[in-house]
């Protein structure tokens, strides 16, 4: 079967089509056949740290149930699921736990939406989630909106009726104002630093702003919220917090089925939808991680087993 897997390439790590044996499912292991995969700034931050030659490539996946492991009894041939799967999601067929981060996907939703909100949806939930429950409307400035993340950040918060404020360049105000972007600011041209003390909570979904900065700027008992990963900056973060009393969250993503399930309930009600940057043959595969590497993507980037 084929699958998608890293392969050094001229010093640098790069994605190729291959052959692999076909899997089968253990005992309590479902068989589904892929259909869509999101290729994410996380796959690649995975590639950077040096991930092995011959791995294959992706952790998330749609696709449908075709065979079952003994002891799996809540799924059937033909259900339509989506989930997480650490050990490389970009094949033809993958064998998951029934334990898993696995979800079936209700009718009024697509492979392509579903696989659509698994990464975005899910980091934004882990960062942002204790925010739906503030019973007073927030004022929040989101950097780098049209982002994967940070699409889905805009629309939660403004599925829970906070005001949001929309940074990135002026090309995709359009799509931010038709996600209910109360304004937007363009970082290519103002120096959004002037209007970072307006804000009860500036969440960083493109991890790009200078976390001493934005700290000095903002107000006293407001949120820094960023997907920046920097060990670096602790020491720094903790003075930012006894000096300014800016309460500083960052950390690595976790994801959990109970976040597919309120992102699903979401959808069902209007309160979210998938946005595709662009969808690729698997044969074309190199041309999705040149645009996941670009830095310029609007939302996902869905690699289709099915064209
Ligand atoms: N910590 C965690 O667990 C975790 C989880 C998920 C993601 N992440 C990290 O979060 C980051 C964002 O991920 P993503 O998939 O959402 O990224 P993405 O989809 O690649 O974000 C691209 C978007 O960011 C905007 N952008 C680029 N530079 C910007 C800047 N300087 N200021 C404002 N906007 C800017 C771009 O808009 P323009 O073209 O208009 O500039 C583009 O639309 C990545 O670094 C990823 O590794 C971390």
């Amino acid at each position: 079967m084929k699958a998608i897997s890293v392969i050094d390439k001229d010093n640098d790590k790069e994605l190729a089509l291959v052959e692999v044996f076909d899997v089968q499912p253990a005992k309590y292991e479902i068989k589904v056949k892929v259909k869509k995969v999101p290729l994410t700034t996380g796959d690649v931050a995975l590639m950077r740290m040096g991930s092995k030659k011959n791995k294959i490539v992706g952790q998330f996946y749609a696709g449908e149930v075709v065979s079952l492991g003994n002891g799996v009894d809540e799924y059937n041939i033909g259900d339509r699921v989506c989930g997480l799967h650490k050990n490389g999601t970009l094949s033809e067929f993958i064998c998951v736990s029934n334990e898993s981060i696995i979800h079936q996907i209700p009718d009024d939703i697509s492979y392509e939406g579903a696989v659509s909100l698994l990464f975005g949806g899910s980091a934004a939930l882990y960062f942002l989630k204790k925010l739906a429950s503030m019973n007073r409307k927030l004022w929040i400035l989101i950097n780098g909106a049209s982002g994967e993340v940070g699409l889905l950040a805009l629309q939660l918060m403004k599925a829970y009726g906070h005001n949001v404020t929309a940074v990135s360049s002026a090309k995709n105000f359009a799509i931010l104002e038709q996600f209910g972007a109360d304004r937007c600011i363009d970082y290519t041209q103002e120096n959004i630093e002037e209007y970072l003390d307006q804000f009860d909570v500036v969440f960083d979904a493109v991890g790009k702003l200078n976390v001493h900065r934005t700290v000095a700027h903002m107000s006293k008992d407001s949120d820094f919220i960023t997907t920046h990963v920097g060990v670096e900056l602790i020491g720094t973060l903790l003075k930012s917090w006894l000096v300014k009393s800016v309460r500083i969250k960052m950390g690595i993503a976790s994801f959990k089925k109970e976040d597919i399930e309120t992102l699903f309930e979401l959808y069902s009600v209007g309160g979210i939808r998938e946005v595709i940057d662009s969808r690729v043959a698997l044969k074309e595969v190199s041309k999705a991680l040149d645009r996941v590497k670009s830095g310029a993507k609007v939302g996902t980037v869905i690699i289709d087993f099915e064209n």
